[in-house]
């Protein structure tokens, strides 16, 4: 007989031994989160005795004191997993280290440093106690309509798939220590495709398409050795998330094959019932959630005695209940919870020096130049005297964007408003700031414009930091309309009346229809939700002591009636343009601009021809910086599979690397293209490499791909 809490033992073992002694009562506890924050301390520790498997948001002390009741007040002694919404950075504290939101990070196109925040934040969290967090996201966030953007790595499957892969790494590090935490892969499946990019909708898109678009980041994710997974709020073509089986069980567990659990959104089975209606009470609800394949069952109190009751008149298949709890169990096992509930990393690498470096360097990277006339980097020699305005220059909670629950108000040293940033590295080479917030996004108004106007003019240059703010990003808060909100384009005319050059410091969640101000500001400089340090790194780019390297991982839209914009779009008769907007969008996937210009050429690959045996093609290219400073180039690569039984993307990213390059230096560049980012999904929903032509082009954006060549499969 294997004792479970002899670690001799593996984790299927001991999963296994501990499952075949459990009651019930004690499996149908296991399967169920509860959030910490809606019920009384008495509450909680009463479900803590009845062996509840897991709580959310709550930590340190309160988070002890469970735990130590669920191991000595349980007839097993199982212990909790804590799990946190730790999206980008710990926001429970608000003395954790904030990074930049995933949709900002994105534009450092940057595997390594998601790896290391990662790192960065599963330490953190495990400081309070925590040991789980519900990121990264792995949606592709193509309507930008969605308030969820910002969650995203941006539109392209690629680039989420092997950004959030690297993150997932950073996150569980193979659990080898107790800085490390179960990551969930989420939200599955489609959940960004939502109609009219409103949030929680139906998604309507086929499983052909789910299994070549939205599918292969969460392969990733799963080959990365993800955890845990997060059933989407939506439904697909119909079915809700919550109860499809066949996307969830089928697709999911059984045929990418996930080593660990699923759990649900947030009181997802209580939305069968109340808003999706597919079921009239809890024990339907409980019962075809079980059976769709969700394993845990996040903040739904009635699906405790609802189970039970499916158990005790046979309507549900205990094979699948104990499947869920032997997942659950041998996550924890896996992670070593039985052994070190409660070791945790000392609580002075929160917000350490080193943590706050890695989210400087990678704050750096995530920042986009679109536009420059060359009045960047700023001139110190000429400029003295700079006007910084608008409403997002001093407001840290912009800054943050959503996720960040109040850390904004942390007292925290590093946090550097965009005026703070500014301010100081001006202060160095003795430039005068002076700042006017102009107007205010939430209340219009144009009181604040004659004070900004007359600080304009008594300038040098004008440093305008617009955008938006956390009410128009996030969970339920999809937008119809995607311009910049409020009086902030006013009040931008009104300064460029001034003749005094505008530099646009964007602090937003998402792509905005910022067409006037693209013709008329001298730069633009977008930051999106840059975090803590966001300011520091700003003012580097700003002053040219970053050369800015970010580019960006999704398309603007010209305005909302364009979206969905994204560049791997399908080829049609009329080729998606509309009569009354210029085609294609304003800012497009991959652009981004340096101080120095790169030079592309040499392309080859290691094969002309190939079989699903050559298992992969390497592709080289040369880039030159041909410039007068470093720069940091992102090259990338695209294929167009020429023709194909379905319609094939006019483009497809399948690879990219950040080259470090002096000024004149040249390096040669090398991607992996393994033959399976090639194949296709059929009509018959299987993936097949497909005979026929492949265009390989290298370049530095989806639309300056100076480089082709063609390989064929044979
Ligand atoms: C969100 C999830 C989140 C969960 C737990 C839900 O409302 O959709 O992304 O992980 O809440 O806080």
């Amino acid at each position: 007989m294997i004792d479970y809490k002899d670690p001799k033992y593996t984790s299927t073992e001991r999963a296994n031994a501990l499952l075949s002694l459990m009651t019930n009562e004690e499996k149908v506890g296991q399967m169920m989160p509860l959030a910490y924050k809606f019920m009384t301390r008495e509450e909680a520790l009463e479900w803590a005795k009845k062996g509840l498997g897991s709580y959310l948001h709550v930590l340190g002390d309160n988070a002890d004191e469970l735990q130590r009741t669920a191991i000595n007040e349980t007839r097993l002694g199982i212990p909790i997993i804590f799990g946190i919404d730790c999206i980008h950075g710990h926001a429970l504290n608000e003395y954790a280290t904030v990074f930049p939101t995933q949709l900002t990070m994105a534009q450092s196109f940057d595997r390594e440093a998601m790896r290391k925040c990662g790192r960065v934040s599963a330490t953190e969290v495990r400081c309070d106690s925590l040991h789980w967090t519900f990121s990264p996201v792995f949606c592709i966030g193509r309507d930008t309509r969605w308030g969820r953007i910002n969650e995203t790595f941006g539109e392209d499957p690629y680039l989420i798939g092997e950004l959030g892969a690297a993150i997932v790494d950073g996150y569980q590090n193979n659990f080898v220590d107790n800085s490390c935490i179960m990551a969930c892969a989420k939200h599955y499946i489609a959940y960004g495709e939502s109609v009219g990019g409103r949030d929680a909708y139906d998604s309507m898109v086929s499983e052909r398409m789910i299994r070549e678009t939205f599918l292969p980041p969460f392969q990733k994710a799963a080959k990365a050795g993800c955890k845990t997974y997060m059933t989407g709020y939506q439904s697909v073509d119909g079915v809700p998330m919550n109860s499809n089986r066949r996307l969830l069980r089928e697709v999911l567990k059984e045929e990418v094959g996930v080593d660990g659990f699923v759990i649900t959104d947030w009181a997802n089975v209580r939305s069968l019932i109340e808003n999706q209606k597919v079921c009239d009470n809890f024990e339907d609800a409980s019962r075809v959630s079980i059976d769709a394949g969700n394993d845990m069952i996040m903040q739904t109190e009635e699906f405790y005695d609802a189970t039970l009751k499916l158990i005790e008149n046979g309507q549900v298949d205990m094979k699948h209940i104990d499947d869920s709890v032997f997942r659950i169990l041998k996550a924890k096992f896996d992670m070593g919870l039985f052994e070190h509930p409660f070791d945790k990393p000392d609580r002075s690498k929160i917000c350490c020096d080193e943590h706050v470096a890695v989210d400087l360097e990678v704050t750096r990277e995530s920042m986009t130049l679109l536009k420059n006339d060359g009045v960047l980097p700023i001139n110190t020699k000429k400029i003295r005297k700079i006007a910084v305005i608008g409403p997002n220059a001093d407001d840290l909670e912009a800054q943050y964007g959503d996720w960040s629950c109040g850390a904004a108000n942390g007292h925290r040293k590093p946090a550097t408003s965009m005026l703070k940033g500014i301010k100081k590295r001006a202060k160095k080479v003795g430039i005068e700031v002076i700042y006017k917030k102009g107007c205010d996004i939430e209340k219009p108004g144009k009181r604040g414009f004659d004070a900004a106007i007359k600080a304009a003019k008594e300038s040098d240059l004008i440093i305008a930091v617009m955008g938006d703010y956390i009410e128009l990003n996030g969970e339920y808060k999809s937008r119809a309309t995607l311009d910049l909100p409020g009086e902030q384009t006013a009040l931008l005319m009104e300064l460029k009346k001034t003749k005094k050059p505008i530099v646009l410091v964007m602090v937003n969640g998402k792509p905005l229809c910022i067409n006037w101000e693209a013709e008329n500001m001298n730069a633009i400089l977008e930051t999106f939700n840059s975090g803590m340090v966001g300011g520091t790194a700003a003012a580097e780019i700003l002053f040219g002591d970053v050369n800015p390297s970010g580019k960006l991982p999704i398309s603007f839209p010209r305005t909302a009636g364009q979206v969905p914009v994204h560049y791997n779009y399908l080829p049609g008769w009329h080729g998606g343009k509309y009569k009354d907007i210029e085609e294609g969008p304003l800012y497009p996937f991959g652009f981004g601009l340096s101080y120095t210009t790169f030079e592309y050429s040499d392309l080859s690959v290691s094969k002309t021809e190939f079989t699903e045996a050559d298992g992969e093609i390497i592709v080289t290219a040369k880039i030159k910086n041909t410039g007068k400073v470093k720069g940091t180039e992102i090259a990338q690569m695209y294929i167009h599979d020429v023709v194909g039984t379905v319609m094939r993307p006019v483009l497809e990213l399948k690879g990219f690397e950040r080259v470090d390059l002096d000024a004149g230096e040249e390096k040669t560049v090398s991607f992996t293209l393994p033959i399976e980012e090639l194949k296709v999904v059929e009509q018959n929903l299987e993936k097949a490499l497909e005979k026929g032509d492949f265009e390989i082009m290298v370049g530095g954006s989806s639309v300056d791909l100076p480089l082709m060549t063609t390989i064929k499969a044979v």
